[in-house]
């Protein structure tokens, strides 16, 4: 007897049916079940931002939702951004910014910094640092981070 519940996702426009346990985080079937290990889990308590992804275009902190509450839902992860060869321009700039250190936070700061120049193309630099400021990075990245998002925001090139 299982009370797994059958879920509908669909991940980086790729479709998936799975089973899952009424008690699995979003963020634990990403990782363990579909492999996308670049949403990053830390605290599990929705405080460091590690784990953000996008839910139907929606900055989401995928440890604190459950995975039956994200059913029927389109799920955008870090590895939809770009590639090791191809680099979205956040991914660009945040290595020319050097907005990387340990880079255990940069998922996170990305795919938040994603929906934000979404939403808000136009958002100003307090908007930036009060935005980019409920993620967390233990290196204290933040200048260069703010560096990053702010050149992508001022090039007009799109986000993803
Ligand atoms: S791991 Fe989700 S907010 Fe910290
Ligand atoms: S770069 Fe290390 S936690 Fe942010």
């Amino acid at each position: 007897m299982t009370d797994d519940h059958l879920i509908r996702l669909t991940v980086n426009g790729s479709e998936h049916v799975l089973a899952v346990e009424p008690r699995a985080s979003l963020a634990d079937v990403l990782r363990d079940d579909l492999g996308h290990t670049g949403t990053n889990v830390t605290c599990e308590q929705g405080i460091c931002g590690a784990c953000t992804v996008l839910v139907d275009g929606q900055a989401t902190r995928a440890c604190l939702v459950f995975a039956v509450q994200a059913d029927d839902s389109h799920v955008e992860t870090v590895e939809s951004l770009g590639t090791a060869d191809r680099l979205s321009a956040l991914q660009q700039a945040f290595r020319e910014e050097r907005a990387v250190q340990c880079g255990f936070c940069t998922p996170g700061f990305l795919m938040l910094a994603t929906w934000l120049l979404r939403e808000q193309p136009d958002v100003d630099d307090q908007g930036l640092r009060e935005v980019l400021g409920s993620n967390i990075c233990r290196c204290t990245g933040y200048r260069g981070i703010l560096r990053a998002v702010a050149r992508v925001r001022d090039s007009g090139e799109p986000v993803s």
